[in-house]
């Protein structure tokens, strides 16, 4: 068997794709390439359109999710360029609670009459085809577009999503989205592709923030996208060398070193991840928690099918509203009060403090569950949760 076969499983895979061929005094790592140009005549010219140093991560990524990857700067980069190769007037039909970058992006799209985009619940299949539905025979279709990625329009799907973690179903949304003509991307940056593979779903393009889990340790930003149909990847390269968006050298080595690490990081932190939520379930000062893991969530059985574990993110409400959430982001001493999520180490933030998440209620906490000791967390979490509910311990 060569390093990269298909027939191993996702965790060798992580530790095997993307290292230079096995020859005699060769290193095990890609090198890492600080170079703008190149000798002319070799497989590599300017580091806009290439970097050797960015072909081990493709290859490790592409291989977890079963395409064909390309790196951009970030995964705003990435979701940039896709949204960019759409014809225009470009339809999209997005999840209601994705990212919020995501959405910001279409709104100012939409303001420059560059596309139209309706937002749906993505937990309701039927709700979602109905707009998608609504949109492919909405007139004013792109002209001489016919055939091209997204000329039908564009299904955006986050499953699960960012914050609510509502479980869509991939490949029930993929296969009457395909009916109506239309293309799908998945975000996975939330699930990874340990979690799961929405490209073997039917989904036709997946995009990540590899800023988070792939690469895991908060040190950079990196995206990435991945695709099956090589004349989307084409595009998505054009984009990237025209509008510039490519990651660092050492962004994209810090990334694979990182990513080989992610089926323990994803592991660990998802057994935590439902430890805490069963925990942060029972006490009185949180009046709702959200994680897939546990029963009672809506989309629990739909993700035990879809998903590999139930991830490393848990939101859950305060009794108390914003003012004890915040309460409990004051009194935290190990969690980290800060944004962004997939880390070694904990985070914790208040959504709702952002603009564009008005509609989160106030009270949600975000959890990104890193890797600490379970017990030392719970510690730091009941602690501060039983402080900004006024009990006394
Ligand atoms: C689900 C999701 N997609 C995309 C992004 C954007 O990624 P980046 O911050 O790497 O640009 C984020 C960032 O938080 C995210 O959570």
């Amino acid at each position: 068997m060569q390093q990269g076969d298909p027939r191993r499983s996702a965790e060798t895979l992580a530790v095997c794709l993307g290292r230079p061929p096995a020859e005699p005094g060769s290193p095990l790592n890609p090198a890492l390439v600080l170079s703008s140009t190149f000798h002319q005549g070799g497989p590599h010219a300017y580091s806009r359109d290439g970097n050797p140093t960015w072909e081990g991560f493709e290859a490790l990524v592409g291989g977890l999710e079963g395409g064909n990857c390309l790196t951009f700067a970030s995964g705003m980069a990435a979701i940039s360029a896709i949204v960019e190769t759409l014809p225009v007037p470009g339809r999209v039909v997005v999840a209601a609670d994705a990212y919020n970058g995501t959405r910001r992006l279409l709104a100012d799209l939409s303001r420059r009459g560059r596309l139209r985009f309706r937002t749906v619940d993505v937990a309701s299949t039927d709700e979602v085809l109905a707009v998608c539905s609504e949109m492919a025979e909405t007139p004013g279709r792109p002209s001489g577009a016919e055939g091209t990625f997204g000329a039908g329009g564009l299904l955006w799907v986050e499953s699960p999503t960012n914050p609510l973690l509502a479980i869509a179903d991939i490949e029930a949304l993929c296969a009457g989205a395909h009916e109506l003509g239309m293309d799908v991307v998945v975000d996975n940056t939330f699930a990874s592709p340990l979690g799961q593979q929405p490209l073997g779903m039917g989904a036709d393009v997946v995009v990540h923030s590899a800023t988070k889990i792939l690469s895991g340790h908060s040190d950079v930003l990196i995206g990435a996208v991945v695709t099956r149909r090589d004349e989307v990847l084409s595009q998505l390269a054009t984009r990237r060398s025209l509008h510039g968006a490519i990651p660092g050298a050492l962004e994209s080595w810090l990334a694979l070193r990182g990513a080989r690490t992610l089926h323990l990081r994803q592991a660990r932190s998802a057994s935590s991840a439902g430890l805490l939520a069963r925990r942060l379930a029972e006490h009185p000062g949180v009046a709702k928690v959200h994680y897939p893991g546990l029963e009672g969530h809506p989309g629990h059985a739909l993700a035990s099918r879809q998903m590999n574990d139930f991830g490393i993110m848990v939101s859950f409400e305060m009794a108390g509203g914003a003012e004890a959430a915040d309460k409990v982001c004051r009194a935290l001493e190990l969690v980290c009060v800060a944004t962004s999520l997939g880390g070694v180490e904990t985070l914790i933030e208040r959504r709702a403090r952002w603009a564009g998440e008005e509609a989160i209620p106030g009270g949600l906490l975000r959890l990104s569950v890193g890797i600490e000791d379970p017990g030392d967390l719970w510690a730091d979490l009941s602690a501060a949760l039983d402080t900004a509910s006024g009990r006394t311990r």
